[in-house]
């Protein structure tokens, strides 16, 4: 029997150290489809999340991980719209120590906590528009076959062994620590207990005989792929601290516990004295769903992305890929890594009884309103603050004012007393501008907003590729921003239809304004689905010409027809999103005092 040294630290970089990006755009007319990407147009895509954990109810931190993948898995809808070329999973990670310490505690049998618990996750992502085409609990049948057969592949090739584990365990965090990552601080007794450097949470000292797996053999492996695929790890920092981690040496990994300690898990195949490690048990959740072991499964790995928090890197960008590796198989495509949101400034814990309940924001702010206030002010690279007025002020300013405003002088009937999408003019905006002057209306700000929203499209996908969608949002409100100017600088109120000189430039002003909102309508969808559902209805937009590929900007300005022009308008006339500081004020208030 081999004896195992207590973990040696994996890593000295913390991740929670990591810094800022910075993108870059560029700028150019473009008349043909928009944002449709050759490179993915065939190929089949599967994005998942992180399984939950069931100890406790879900916090706004895990909506924001299921609704990330929720974007891309949308957004890439929008360029390959084909339901069988993508999938998108999420799920309850459901076994444990950690799961059966709470059930316990709550005097209830983990399945009663499991079912109770799983329920409220999928409540919620249904609540919320989390558009995930599998659930998987990790209690399920095919589950429990899906991750005896990986153990089974990882024993016949020969890289399980028994030995003997002696180290800390963190059940909160279900992982082994090294000594160097447990600190001792004083317990609720006032005794000295030891605690996780990291996390803050218990940890207790763990002697016991395990089955090991032979993690140190993948340390050069795990490197290459790395060098080689430099966006396997999105944003770079996380990349970047993966490396700095496999600088060290990389000890073997424990995989099983004690039945006799652990009894809620997965029994080891042909030892029921011993469950499998739950992280083992979690991560094969990807392939389960995909069908694994059956052939099926290959059609879909490893065209993966996972959406990560920054907790579980390791986890993922190490262990997983070793795993796999191991298994023979290619680590994933790629691994999407976000930071974290603290509220008021503080980390949120059940003990400090500050944890934002996303079913009260949902309701409070609305779908679109919370999911676009998490997208747009979530930055994955560094944690993020939670705190209602923040709320209340976004949503108020960006989709009241800048886009429910625009929407709104340009539909008005007062503007537009014939309810339909206006035609262009090419002689008042031509699209070689020459010389400015008249019959020429159109200025030089107007050819800049036209080549920002033609633009549009390229930057976000490029911004959803990199995993900022934040960005991705800031672009689309900068372009908001910009229709505002051109409309309030051209006026359109003091314009006559009855005019015949001022009737073309009228008709090109509000076909523009609609064109750029058609865009910003359709590049919303991912993040706001039935505020752009309804914005684009209101344009005249059917169901049909709402995907990336049919996405021509102003085909009139580059000498195209325009499907559109004298189109009849939607008959939906309601406020796109009515302002929330007023109907809140109480919020406000009660912040205050
Ligand atoms: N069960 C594991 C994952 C197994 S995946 C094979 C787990 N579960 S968790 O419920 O603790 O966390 C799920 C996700 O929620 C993680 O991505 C985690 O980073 C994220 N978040 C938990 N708290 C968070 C915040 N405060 N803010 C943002 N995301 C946070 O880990």
């Amino acid at each position: 029997m081999l004896r195992i040294p207590v973990f040696r630290l994996l890593g000295r970089t913390g991740v929670s150290r990591v810094s800022l990006l910075k993108g870059s755009g560029s700028r150019h007319y473009s008349s043909g489809p928009l944002g449709a990407r050759d490179d993915v147009c065939d190929a089949r895509a599967y994005f998942t999340t992180p399984i939950f954990y069931v100890n406790a109810a879900p916090h706004i931190g895990h909506l924001y991980s299921a609704l990330l993948a929720d974007a891309l898995y949308r957004h890439r809808r929008l360029r390959v719209p084909s339901v069988a070329a993508t999938r998108f999973s999420t799920g309850t990670d459901e076994h444990g120590l950690k799961i059966q310490q709470a059930a316990a505690t709550a005097g209830l049998a983990p399945t009663e906590l499991c079912d109770r618990v799983s329920a409220q996750f999928q409540q919620l992502f249904q609540e919320a528009s989390i558009s995930c085409t599998d659930f998987i609990r990790t209690t399920e049948a095919r589950h429990r076959a899906a991750v005896q057969h990986f153990w089974g592949v990882l024993k016949a090739r020969g890289l399980l062994y028994k030995g003997l584990y002696e180290g800390w365990y963190c059940a909160s965090d279900e992982c082994f620590l090294p000594e160097t990552k447990v600190t001792w601080q004083p317990g609720p007794s006032g005794d000295s207990c030891p605690v996780s450097l990291e996390s803050g949470h218990p940890v207790s000292w763990t002697k016991e005989e395990n089955y090991i797996f032979r993690l140190s053999q993948f340390r050069e492996p795990l490197q290459r792929w790395l060098w080689s695929n430099p966006q396997a790890i999105t944003p770079e920092p996380f990349h970047h601290a993966v490396l700095q981690w496999l600088e060290d040496e990389l000890p073997d990994l424990s995989v099983s516990r004690r039945s006799s300690h652990l009894h809620w898990g997965i029994p080891v195949p042909g030892d029921d004295s011993q469950t499998i490690y739950v992280w083992l048990d979690a991560l094969v959740n990807y392939l389960t769903v995909i069908g694994y072991p059956n052939a099926e499964f290959k059609s879909w790995w490893p065209a993966t992305s996972h959406v990560i928090g920054k907790d579980i890197l390791k986890f993922h960008a190490i262990y997983w890929p070793a795993f796999l590796l191991g298994a023979g198989m290619s680590p994933p495509h790629r691994i999407y890594v976000h930071s974290h949101w603290t509220v008021c400034g503080q980390k949120m814990s059940k003990s400090l009884g500050n944890v934002v309940d996303p079913r009260t924001c949902l309701d409070r702010y609305t779908v679109d309103g919370f999911r676009y206030f998490l997208l747009r002010q979530g930055v994955p690279n560094w944690d993020c603050d939670y705190y209602d007025e923040k709320v209340v002020k976004l949503l108020d300013s960006e989709l009241a004012d800048a886009l429910g405003g625009l929407l709104n002088r340009c539909t008005a009937n007062r503007i537009n007393p014939s309810g339909t999408y206006p035609s262009f003019c090419t002689t008042c905006f031509p699209s070689e501008p020459g010389l400015l002057e008249a019959p020429v209306r159109a200025q030089a700000e107007d050819y800049a907003l036209v080549s920002a929203v033609a633009t549009l499209p390229k930057q976000v996908a490029d911004h959803y590729d990199n995993f900022q969608i934040y960005k991705a949002l800031e672009a689309v409100s900068s372009c908001v921003r910009q229709t505002n100017g051109f409309v309030q600088r051209h006026a359109p109120w003091k314009l006559n239809w009855e005019s015949p000189v001022d009737a073309p430039w009228l008709g090109t002003v509000l076909h523009v304004a609609f064109e750029c909102l058609r865009v910003f309508g359709t590049l919303l969808q991912p993040v706001t689905p039935s505020l752009a559902d309804r914005l684009l209805s209101r344009l005249g937009v059917s169901a049909t010409e709402r995907g990336l590929g049919e996405l021509y900007f102003l085909p009139r300005f580059y000498g195209h027809p325009c499907p559109f022009e004298g189109r009849r308008l939607g008959p939906e006339t309601g406020l796109l999103f009515p302002r929330l500081d007023q109907s809140r004020a109480w919020l406000m208030k009660a912040h205050r005092t």
